[in-house]
């Protein structure tokens, strides 16, 4: 398992956000040129928001949004109103921002009766998204302070999944929200064209320094097996690497 990843640095969150969304819309751009369409797996937490406000400000009229499918690479099992939900803080920030087709935005669906169920239903939709292997086009990912990564976090056997494309994980207990999560798994994740990793906030210094710098102990992190058979570009807030 190699890494090999491309390393940015930017300013402050706001220098950060304007490059990962002209990032996306190249990668959306090339996408449909290439294939016709565009598949984006957004990430969760508080660290892409400013990105999906600025891709509904600027590139709202350059992404072809009607050939976009839009996926969660990970969510908490909370109502879509709920304020800890990822799908709530995308619809707000960029989806209901765009002219994007309802049908084209793939939920996990939380009202599913247990955490497992809307796992699985979430594994036949992705499912039906590719024909073969996962292949999104891009899948943006966070990195925690306890070096997980979409809802994959350390010591979860979440992290050794080989075949299901999403799974159901209980409530973390390293980090907030404690609400069990579906998420999307490593099959998945490494499958894809790109992965754009966008990491601010000096509490995950130690961990992205470890996993940055290589080192063997750091593939105790869920981040640091990110490795997909694409393009791995890791956009990085200064205050996370100070000199
Ligand atoms: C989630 C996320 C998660 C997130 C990291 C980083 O639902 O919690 O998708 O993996 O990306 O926790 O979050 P921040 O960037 O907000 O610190």
């Amino acid at each position: 398992m190699t890494a090999n990843r491309e390393v940015r640095v930017f300013d402050d969150l706001g220098a950060l956000s304007e490059a990962a969304a002209s990032e996306i819309a190249a990668i959306a751009h090339a996408a449909t040129a290439e294939r016709g369409r565009f598949s984006i797996a957004l990430s969760g937490g508080n660290t892409p928001r400013r990105t999906y406000e600025l891709l509904a400000e600027r590139y709202r009229d350059a992404i072809d949004w009607v050939r976009t499918d839009v996926i969660f690479g990970d969510e908490r099992y909370v109502p879509p109103e709920d304020a800890r939900s990822n799908y709530k803080m995308a619809r707000e920030a960029l989806l209901e921002r765009v002219s994007i087709p309802a049908e084209r935005i793939h939920a996990v669906p939380t009202d599913a009766p247990t955490v497992s169920d809307a796992a699985e239903q979430y594994d036949r939709t992705l499912r039906g998204l590719f024909d073969g292997p996962a292949t999104v086009d891009l899948a943006l990912l966070g990195v925690g302070p306890d070096g997980h990564t979409a809802s994959l976090f350390p010591g979860s056997p979440a992290l050794d999944e080989r075949t299901r494309w999403a799974v159901a994980v209980d409530a973390p207990t390293t980090v907030q929200p404690a609400v069990a999560r579906v998420t999307t798994t490593f099959p998945f994740i490494n499958g894809a064209r790109a992965v754009i990793v966008l990491i601010a906030g000096a509490d995950k210094h130690r961990v992205v320094s470890e996993i940055l710098g290589g080192a063997e102990a750091a593939l105790a992190y869920p981040a640091a097996r990110v490795t997909p058979r694409g393009r791995s570009l890791w956009m990085v807030e200064r205050a996370v690497l100070p000199a």
